[in-house]
């Protein structure tokens, strides 16, 4: 037999096989989008008469959990950094609720300031709501920053470290009076995976020797964990529980500092619609730790999908831990 046919059918082969595969991932692909876990309900009226404060809730995994405890009838207070984009959501947000659920059958939203990015912002919000809110039930530390530029917050402190830890910090220490006085009431804290690529550098905890914008971002992520853990040792026995999570890869604005070149945006557009999850979806373990009565009195807990995952143990050093909370107190001013 002579080589010459053999070739042509061996490429049709190939071509065959690519072809195949090509439709059979396109296929898995949308069996992923569409039959995928999808959005757990609660029953709704589960959070009626509750209040909750979700951060950087004008979008993203914010905003879609804002909307889910709004339909459980809570009192949400979206705490975001330009007021237009707030109410721009809580808006849309009560369009589609009053579609589905018309008033009063869900909760109501509202919007407040909030700039973690300067700590009289901080400030000004905690005693607007210690004022103006009779009780406060579970607040949740959800707005984030990722691997931007080097930046400094107002007060001069690297802006990841700074927004996702440092203003969160200060948050929640001029919310615990309020939180503790509505008991039983929950903090709920938004890390990510990426903490694994982090360490709590004490020697430049500001990033002046050197920045690395990944570091930066893992960094701050671990140091929500660790603040976890401190804050739910010293909050046994009030009623208040803390706990953190990953969201897993979520659809959302968070990379907005990352510049993937034109050429390659389709492809990424393409597998981040069918592998990443959608913010409802990215929400589902925050509004679970929010309301779910299956973790009543759970706390210091992380948290993956709703189930409760294991840490490296550079997240559970407790050492660590209280020293970073010594230092962040120190950092915002509460301790001189
Ligand atoms: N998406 C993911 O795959 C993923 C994975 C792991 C962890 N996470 C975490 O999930 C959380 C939510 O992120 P996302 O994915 O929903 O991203 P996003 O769509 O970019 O939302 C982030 C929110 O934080 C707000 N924010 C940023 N800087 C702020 C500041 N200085 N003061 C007040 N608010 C500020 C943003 O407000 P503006 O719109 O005004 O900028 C926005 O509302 C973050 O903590 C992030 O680290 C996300
Ligand atoms: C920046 O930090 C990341 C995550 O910690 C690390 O993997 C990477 O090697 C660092 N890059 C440089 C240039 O040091």
């Amino acid at each position: 037999m002579s080589v010459g046919p053999a070739l042509p059918d061996l490429q049709m082969a190939m071509v065959g096989a690519l072809v195949a595969a090509a439709l059979g991932g396109g296929v898995l692909l949308l069996l992923r989008r569409f039959l995928s876990a999808g959005v757990r309900r609660f029953p709704p009226g589960l959070m009626r008469g509750k209040t909750v404060i979700i951060t950087g809730a004008n979008c993203g995994i914010g905003r879609a959990a804002a909307a889910e405890l709004a339909r459980l009838q809570a009192r949400v207070i979206l705490a975001c950094r330009d007021r237009q984009r707030g109410e721009e959501a809580a808006a849309a947000i009560r369009r589609e609720l009053g579609e589905e659920e018309p008033p009063p059958h869900c909760g109501e939203l509202l919007v407040k300031e909030l700039d973690l990015a300067s700590l009289s912002s901080v400030r000004r919000f905690c005693q607007e709501v210690v004022q103006e809110e009779p009780r406060l039930d579970v607040l949740i530390n959800n707005a984030g920053i990722l691997q931007c530029p080097y930046m400094k917050t107002e007060e001069g402190f690297e802006m990841q470290f700074g927004v996702n830890h440092l203003g969160h910090f200060l948050l929640t220490h001029l919310l615990l009076g309020l939180l503790k006085s509505s008991a039983p009431s929950r903090i709920v804290v938004i890390s990510s995976k990426l903490y694994k690529y982090g360490e709590i550098n004490f020697e430049d905890l500001n990033s002046k020797q050197s920045y690395n914008k990944s570091f930066a971002y893992s960094r701050s992520k671990l140091a929500n964990i660790l603040f976890t853990r401190e804050l739910a040792r010293r909050l046994q026995g009030t009623q208040v529980t803390v706990n953190v999570l990953h969201p897993g890869i979520v659809r959302t604005n968070l990379g907005r500092h990352i510049n993937i070149p034109l050429i390659a945006k389709p492809l990424f557009n393409l597998v981040s619609w069918a592998f990443f999850k959608t913010p409802a979806e990215g929400a589902q373990t925050p509004v679970y730790l929010a309301s779910s009565p299956e973790v009543e009195g759970v706390s210091g807990r992380y948290f993956g999908d709703c189930k409760e995952e294991e840490l490296l143990p550079k997240a559970t050093d407790d050492l660590v831990a209280r020293k970073l909370w010594d230092i962040s107190e120190v950092m915002v001013g509460l301790v001189t």
